[in-house]
């Protein structure tokens, strides 16, 4: 199987955002804007595979600057990493005002793939040819988001077994909750 470098499979789509995408004060739905990461994550994770991919998780998805409608948003996709199936794919999503020309950078993100074969089971993908320093820069990135998002999940598996009802009063006196248990 022949490595690929990463600009083969760069992607990027643009979409006007129209009013149906927007609630009612004019901001466009997280809804929206997640499937269009999801579009291009799949067209770029699936050129640099040869094959058709799913997705099977996101990170770091904020939507802290709203889009508006009327605007034209930029969604940028570049193969980050490869494991032996997977492909971690970033996506750097902008939006643009085109009466004033401001591009603002709403979020940046990774979204992981996996390779299906023809059996519809995971399959090898090409190694990644890295060609420059921003090329190795995300690929270590990757690694490290890798590692984090592991270690994230087993914390809170643990969190969640370590759960205590029987000391709820004490851990919760300073939320915004009214404890109000019938038994
Ligand atoms: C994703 C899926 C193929 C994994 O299947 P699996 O039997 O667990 O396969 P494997 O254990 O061999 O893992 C395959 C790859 O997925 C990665 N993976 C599995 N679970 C993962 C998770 N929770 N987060 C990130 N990567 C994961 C593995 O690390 C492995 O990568 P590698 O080959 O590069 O090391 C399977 O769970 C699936 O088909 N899920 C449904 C996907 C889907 O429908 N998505 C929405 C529509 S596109």
């Amino acid at each position: 199987m022949e490595a690929k470098p990463v600009k083969n499979s760069q992607t990027t789509i643009t979409e006007l955002m129209i009013p149906s995408y927007a609630n009612f004060g004019g901001k466009i739905h997280g809804g929206i804007l997640l499937s269009l990461m999801d579009k291009v994550a799949y067209a770029c994770a699936s050129k640099h595979a040869g094959t058709y991919c799913v997705t099977v998780s996101v990170d770091k998805v904020e939507f802290l600057k709203p889009v508006e409608a009327g605007e034209l948003v930029s969604l940028k996709a570049s193969v980050n990493y490869v494991g032996r199936t997977s492909l971690m794919v970033g996506i750097r999503v902008e939006s643009e005002n085109v009466r004033t020309g401001k591009v603002v950078h709403t979020n940046s993100c990774y979204f992981t793939m996996v390779a299906k074969g023809d059996d519809n089971k995971p399959t090898q993908v090409p190694k990644l040819i890295l060609e420059n320093e921003e090329d190795v820069k995300r690929f270590i990135e990757a690694l490290w988001v890798k590692e984090i998002r592991e270690r994230v999940r087993e914390e809170m598996d643990d969190a969640k077994s370590s759960v205590e009802v029987a000391h709820a009063k004490e851990i919760l006196k300073n939320e915004r909750c009214i404890l109000s248990l019938k038994n």
